[in-house]
């Protein structure tokens, strides 16, 4: 089947732009091929729960590869994507993997400055007739970005020191945004292929290897407070909290360490 690339120099996302394509196919069937949209600059870039992403031309690689799938239990699907991207990256071996990932997909370095997110993925789903079109929108930080200090009037208490996001060439100097994306989409969608075929069991021991919470106190956006003990083999985290082992699947929450 053929697979389309298309570069935009500008768009306000690539994962609505494609999300747009696809309704607007309305009375004609969407392409089934595979689709791969670059946007070299983003002007309204999208992140989970409604937050923006904000990227800079040069700086990052921002992308969306639509294809349609048919897995029969569709819990884990992004968490794959993740995983898929991680290990693209940082091969590495288990256990001494550099890039890790937190649930349900941030990509994350660990270094000196601690923890810091490198990459961000944003999945969103839409429907035609039986078929389902899965997009699955990547931001990774390639460049560092000089973060100008916000100015602030005279009298503002001073805000706390900014941790500045994780990029790619702090682990990889040689990566740029071409190199980057040429490893990472055929392995993302011989995952999805795979994905589609098995489900999320056979993934979960991957994200396992890389899984930066594990162990840690965490706390939901909801308020909910545990230990994270790793995901299911559906994909939820698993959470221990005072009420006893909780799965988290929903999309909606959040989660960071204490
Ligand atoms: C997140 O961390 O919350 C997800 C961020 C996803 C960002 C990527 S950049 C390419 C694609 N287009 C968007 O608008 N968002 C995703």
């Amino acid at each position: 089947p053929g697979f389309t690339v298309e570069v935009l120099p500008e768009i306000d996302s690539s994962n609505t732009e494609l999300m747009r394509r696809f309704r607007g196919s309305a009375g004609a069937p969407p392409r089934p091929e595979p689709i791969l949209l670059v946007a070299e600059q983003q002007t309204a870039g999208r992140g989970r729960l409604g937050r923006s992403w904000q990227s800079r031309r040069g700086d990052s690689l921002t992308f969306s590869l639509g294809l349609p799938l048919q897995p029969a239990d569709w819990s884990g699907l992004s968490l794959v994507a993740g995983i898929s991207v991680a290990e693209s990256l940082d091969p590495g071996n288990t256990g001494n993997a550099r890039i890790g990932l937190k649930w349900p997909n941030d990509l994350w370095i660990s270094g000196p400055q601690g923890d810091r997110k490198l990459a961000g993925i944003l999945v969103e789903t839409a429907s035609w007739d039986n078929l389902r079109y899965v997009v699955i929108g990547i931001g990774i930080n390639i460049r560092a970005v000089a973060l100008a200090a916000p100015a602030l009037p005279a009298a503002a208490a001073p805000a706390p020191a900014a941790i500045p996001p994780g990029c790619l060439q702090d682990l990889f100097p040689a990566l740029d945004a071409a190199s980057t994306l040429l490893r990472v989409v055929p392995p993302l969608v011989q995952a999805m292929q795979a994905f589609e075929q098995f489900g999320f069991a056979p993934f979960q021991a991957r994200f396992a290897a890389r899984d930066v919470l594990s162990g840690r106190a965490v706390q939901l956006s909801d308020g909910t407070q545990g230990t994270a003990h790793g995901v299911g083999e559906n994909g939820a985290l698993l959470l221990h909290t005072a009420a006893g082992m909780q799965e988290i699947t929903s999309s909606e929450v959040s989660v960071r360490p204490m």
